[in-house]
């Protein structure tokens, strides 16, 4: 399948494109910039030019995209320009695809639609947090990313020969972020794990870029007609915190005590259950499998015992 993936060479998009050319598409990094992997087709394009998007994309002729250009982190630019800039990309994506033949549309939202972090005030309804949560967005890129969300499912509403999705990608972190590389905060991830305080604003959400790139196969190659216009929530199976997910969360969100209480052990505060059912996805990395160099925070295995037993 030939699979453009706009911002392919974005943190996200590195590991989508890379996925999905390593399972044997041929995919095509649509973006300002050129993916690191020169196995990996590149097509530099500003986005926000409607008529070279729509001649290239008629020229490309796509069988399927997934739209992830965006400006990805909120208040890193003027709202106006968040705002106008990020609804206009995937107005002018999944139209100019699905008019090139694209039979496949995916784009990516965000769980800040969800409304955390907000200035006055936030409490989950009911943890964990899923697709039907309702969504309460207090600036420009969360409002952005609800519209993304909106511009899917309206375009779904109309495509009768055409299967179109979103998904809402947690706290992506990148190979080289679990190396130590800075994440899109500015922090380590080690240094995310020492103070609650920098991951308390998400409800300590994540995921591992690769994981995010086999959900985007997965949909590619099994979402049909009965999944088009849904939503996903695409995170890691556990929180990223030390302690214990309730007690992380209560201490962070002393409101969401009570509905923490549904969170056992180290479970995330964010529901994948709907990406599995539908479509068979879950996730298969955290942190404590992936972080490098931390040996405070992740525990050394459990020795073997003789004979090959565990205790
Ligand atoms: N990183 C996260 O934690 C996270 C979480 C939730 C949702 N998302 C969403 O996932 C998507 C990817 O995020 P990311 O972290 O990889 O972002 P990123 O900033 O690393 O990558 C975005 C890419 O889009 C490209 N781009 C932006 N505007 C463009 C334009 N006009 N023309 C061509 N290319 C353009 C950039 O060059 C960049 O390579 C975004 O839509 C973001 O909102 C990310």
């Amino acid at each position: 399948m030939k699979v453009l993936v706009t911002g392919g060479a974005g943190r996200l998009g590195r590991s989508v494109a890379t996925v999905l050319h390593r399972a044997g598409h041929h995919a095509v990094s649509v973006d300002r910039f050129d993916h690191p992997d020169p196995a990996v087709e590149d097509v530099r394009l500003d986005l926000l030019d409607e008529d070279a998007v729509v001649d290239a994309f008629a020229r490309l002729q796509p069988d399927a995209a997934v739209h992830l250009a965006a400006i990805a982190v909120p208040f890193s630019a003027p709202e106006l320009q968040i705002l106008t800039t990020n609804t206009r990309l995937a107005q002018v994506v999944v139209d100019a695809a699905l008019r090139a033949g694209a039979r496949k549309v995916l784009a990516a939202g965000s769980p800040t639609v969800l409304g955390y972090g907000a200035p006055g005030g936030w409490t989950p309804q009911y943890l964990p947090l899923d697709e039907e949560h309702p969504t309460a967005p207090w600036n420009a890129y969360a409002l952005s990313k609800s519209v993304v969300e909106g511009v899917v499912a309206m375009h779904a509403r109309t495509a009768t020969d055409a299967v179109l999705g979103s998904f809402r990608p947690c706290f992506v972190v990148s190979p080289e972020e679990w190396a130590g590389a800075p994440t899109q905060q500015g922090h380590t991830i080690a240094e995310r794990l020492r103070d609650p305080a920098l991951a308390a604003v998400s409800l300590f959400n994540y995921v591992d870029a690769r994981d995010a790139g086999e959900f985007v196969l997965r949909w590619l190659d099994v979402a049909d007609a009965s999944v088009s216009g849904e939503c996903f929530f695409v995170g890691a199976a556990d929180a990223l915190a030390v302690l214990p997910t309730a007690q992380a969360v209560a201490q962070a969100l002393p409101s969401a005590a009570g509905a923490a209480e549904n969170l056992p052990g180290t479970a995330a505060a964010f529901s994948c259950a709907k990406a599995e059912r539908l479509l068979g996805w879950r996730p298969r990395r955290g942190w404590r499998t992936e972080l490098q160099d931390a040996p405070d925070l992740v525990p050394a295995p459990a020795p073997t015992l003789a004979g090959g037993e565990r205790s």
